[in-house]
């Protein structure tokens, strides 16, 4: 550095007075009117203050003095009858002026720190091996480690073992693309604790350090964890619910098709009977026509296999597929009216399919599950009639194609729903009927809408009830 003298050396407008110590004995520098002072009593040219500061120095009473004359401020040298005046008005103006931002400087910085201190954050400034240089005292309360016992520590050595090499890969990427955010790890405090932080790193290159603030994120980590199970606990429930619902609705479903096995069975049963009464009649007989008999065993065997079918239609029917298969809906459909057909026969309930010609309806799904809807919304209809005791009871299903979807309509002229109910059909557990589970509709909307993901509606026509079901194609 260069000394003071040597830049004051430098400046220009520097006097040289030469001088017996009482008498101007020559000028040199300064403004040409100086020259005038030459013979002047020194005396006559300083005030008296800095008269006196000169000849202090003359009398090598002191090294330098500063003196203001002429309106300036000058730094005096003396040596062997020669005076140095150096002008040091700017370098005053310029020391006051760096006194001045020194203090506004202070004065930020003191700003700074505080800020610092008071955020809510872990603030630390780290060298570019991850030690310690600064740290806030929110960091260093969050660590249980003062400033000074943080000096021999870095972030890495900070951090719980399986996340020492992510940190120190951390510094090396903040350092290599000047930041790295919201980097997740956990830290271990003095006593051990083990605390989940958010870091973000910003890499100063001017002082080739990095800025680090940590947020400690245990809490919100505990809160997200505990919502968390609060949301497994809850889905469990409802998939546990939802079970409980679709056992009830193959219940509810088996209920109504043992009703319908009744019918089923009720004629074949009758004609058995019949004919086993037959039986001990020509069991009577002393001479056994073969032949006849083996009628007779054409017969039985025929109403024995009838139930038996019917049987399996109805074991098909509850067999539970987990798979989705490619079936043939119009082949569903016939499959749940065959199970229901006797009762529609019964109740006189005529049932028509209509269809587009030369449809593909082949589809990708539960055909179990899409049965026991048609099943369900047609013995709804069938109850609708009879309940009304409706003459001339219909069903009519259309299957059509609308762009990529099939269309399901499934109409009749049982009376309709009260408009009071309309909102309510689907809901679990809803029936006007005695003997109802409520539970039919519900559950087919969860296996057209969630399980098939199709739509299916209803509306009133002017004679009854329309439900419509449309399925995409390859859902
Ligand atoms: N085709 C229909 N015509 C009139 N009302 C109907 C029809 N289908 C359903 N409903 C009404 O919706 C209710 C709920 O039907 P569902 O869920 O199948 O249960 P359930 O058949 O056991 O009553 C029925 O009780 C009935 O009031
Ligand atoms: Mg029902």
């Amino acid at each position: 550095m260069m000394k003071k003298l040597d830049i004051l050396k430098n400046m220009p407008k520097s006097i040289v007075l030469k001088s017996d110590g009482k008498v101007v004995l020559g000028v040199y520098g300064g403004k040409k009117s100086l020259k005038k002072l030459k013979y002047q009593k020194l005396k006559d040219i300083f005030d008296a203050k800095a008269y006196k500061r000169v000849k202090k120095l003359k009398k090598k009473k002191s090294k330098s003095c500063n003196i203001s004359w002429d309106g300036r401020e000058y730094e005096v040298y003396f040596n062997s009858n020669i005076f140095y005046f150096y002008d040091i008005t700017s370098y005053f103006e310029v020391e006051s002026k760096l006194k001045q931002s020194l203090g506004e400087l202070t004065s930020k910085k003191e700003e700074l720190q505080a800020v610092f201190d008071l955020a809510a954050n872990g603030i630390s400034i780290l060298d570019r091996n991850g030690m310690f240089l600064y740290a806030n005292k929110f960091f260093q309360n969050m660590m249980e480690y003062t400033m000074e016992e943080l000096y021999s520590h870095s972030c890495i050595s900070l951090s719980s073992a399986e996340y020492a090499a992510p940190s120190k890969t951390a510094v090396e990427k903040a350092i290599e693309f000047g930041s790295f955010e919201k980097f997740k790890k956990v830290c271990v405090t003095k006593s051990g604790i083990h605390i989940n932080a958010s870091m973000s790193l910003a890499y100063l290159q001017s002082r080739d350090e990095i800025i680090m603030i940590t947020s400690d994120i245990t809490e919100d980590i505990m809160y997200q964890d505990k919502l968390k199970k609060q949301v497994e606990i809850e889905v469990a429930k409802r998939t546990q619910q939802h079970e409980i619902m679709c056992h009830q609705s193959r219940l509810a479903a088996m209920g109504e098709m043992i009703d319908s096995i009744a019918h089923q069975w009720r004629q074949p049963l009758n004609s058995l009977g019949i004919i086993v009464q037959g039986l001990r009649h020509i069991s009577s007989q002393k001479n056994i026509d073969v032949k006849f008999l083996k009628e007779i065993e054409a017969e039985m065997m025929q109403k024995l296999n009838y139930m038996s079918q019917t049987i399996d239609d109805f074991s098909v029917f509850f067999r539970i597929t987990k798979q989705k298969e490619s079936f043939n809906l119009l082949q569903s459909i016939e499959d749940a009216i065959r199970l229901i057909e006797i009762q529609l026969k019964n109740y006189t309930i005529a049932i028509e399919i209509t269809k587009d010609e030369s449809l593909d309806l082949s589809i990708l799904g539960f055909a179990n599950e899409f049965r026991q809807v048609i099943l369900n919304m047609i013995n709804n209809a069938m109850m609708a009639i009879v309940s009304r005791s409706v003459q001339n009871g219909k069903i009519g299903i259309l299957i059509k194609r609308v762009k990529e979807n099939f269309q399901i309509e499934i109409v009749d002229n049982g009376g309709g729903i009260s408009k009071e109910d309309m909102p309510k059909i689907f809901n679990p557990y809803f029936t006007t009927k005695d003997k109802g589970s409520g539970i039919g509709l519900y559950m087919s909307k969860v296996i057209i809408e969630s399980h098939m993901n199709g739509l299916l509606r209803v509306k009133n026509t002017k004679d009854g009830a329309k439900f419509t079901i449309m399925l995409k194609k390859g859902y």
